[in-house]
């Protein structure tokens, strides 16, 4: 017998103001036309004052073990992965321990920027095969409209806020490929690439949270090469091909990414979910809400095989292949 970190419940909230690209060229040189044929995005929530990473998170959280038909208490672990949270510290994982009424376990943050999703389930998937938890809540969430700048064109039409989770359980597998949960993960960072994407402030440094700073094309540039490496990578580890793929879900930044991503690897964008037409670039939210949106959908089903894939600053990326 081999124990598997199975998703048992996902869940994601979205928060209620809906702007249009459109809303964008009443402050700035731009055009709805620009971002959809540049990006793919036509639309992404904000939230409102107050409506806090936490806030979005603990929705998120409630939805999933909703879903998994699980309450807090069933939890042995949260896992938060943010680059946009409440405070300094204490962790927004903690503030969302709180607000769900869990008082046992434990709760901590993950920075990983976009691939803070694939790195929180891995080392949530390593945590339940060490025997460390049973149960873990793995939460992505943000309020990226808080670090914009929103007079920078190249930035600001980006983003989005949004939050997704899934609750992560051991169960007994086979050890085989045909086994329902985490299969293989492969995470990379390359910490000389951190001025391609970055946020130009901080606790260290200048007291403030600051503002996000991309060079657009030389993100595009890497993140076309590694995704489709580090699939390439688990797969392999598995013997598996990317035939052998019902689904990828990939971090949701921009959809030429996304089709020049697939295309590397055979396969056809109708087994991709997109959401990215809807949210933008949700960061570390992106991947748990495709998720969640891609099984509301009827596009993932219990027992397909799923690739997550994500790439973002650092640079960070990563993959997690699994079985729904
Ligand atoms: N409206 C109109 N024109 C614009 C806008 C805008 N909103 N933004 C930029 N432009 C202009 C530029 O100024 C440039 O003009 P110039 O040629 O006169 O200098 C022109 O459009 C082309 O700019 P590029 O940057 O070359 O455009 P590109 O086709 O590369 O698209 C984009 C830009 C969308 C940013 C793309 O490069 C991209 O998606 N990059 C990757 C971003 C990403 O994946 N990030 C993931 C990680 S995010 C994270 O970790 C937080």
């Amino acid at each position: 017998m081999t124990t598997r970190a199975v998703v048992t419940g996902v869940g994601h909230h979205l928060p209620e103001r809906v702007v249009a690209n459109a809303e964008f060229e009443a402050m700035l040189d731009t055009s709805d036309a620009w971002i959809r044929s540049r990006s793919g995005i036509e639309r992404r929530h904000f939230a409102a004052e107050g409506e806090t990473s936490s806030i979005l998170g603990t929705k998120a959280a409630e939805a999933a073990l909703a879903d998994a038909g699980r309450s807090a208490d069933d939890i042995d672990a949260i896992l938060v992965a943010t680059s946009t949270p409440d405070l300094t510290f204490p962790s927004t994982a903690t503030m969302i321990q709180a607000e769900l009424g869990m008082t046992g376990g434990y709760a901590f943050d993950i920075q990983a920027v976009c691939t803070g999703f694939v790195y929180a389930l891995a080392n949530a998937n390593a945590l339940i095969l060490a025997g460390q938890a049973r149960r873990i809540l793995v939460i992505g969430t943000e309020t990226f409209s808080r670090i914009m700048d929103w007079k920078d064109r190249s930035t600001c039409v980006l983003f989005g806020d949004g939050a997704g989770a899934v609750v992560l359980e051991a169960q007994e597998g086979t050890g085989t490929t045909a086994d329902r949960g985490i299969l293989a993960t492969d995470l990379h960072s390359d910490g000389r690439f951190r001025e391609l994407l970055y946020v130009d402030g901080g606790v260290s440094t200048t007291g403030r949270s600051g503002h996000l700073r991309m060079q657009g094309r030389e993100v595009f540039r890497h993140a076309v090469e590694k995704l489709a490496e580090t699939a390439e990578t688990t797969l392999a580890e598995l013997g598996l091909s990317s035939g052998d793929i019902d689904r990828i879900v990939p971090h949701q930044a921009n959809l030429r990414i996304i089709r020049a991503t697939a295309q590397k690897m055979g396969i056809p964008l109708e087994r991709v979910i997109l959401t990215v037409q809807d949210h933008g670039n949700t960061s570390a939210a992106s991947i748990p809400l495709a998720l969640s949106i891609g099984k509301a959908r009827g596009q993932i089903r219990r027992g397909n095989l799923l690739l997550l894939e994500a790439i973002g600053g650092g640079l960070t990326w990563g993959s997690v292949v699994l079985r729904w």
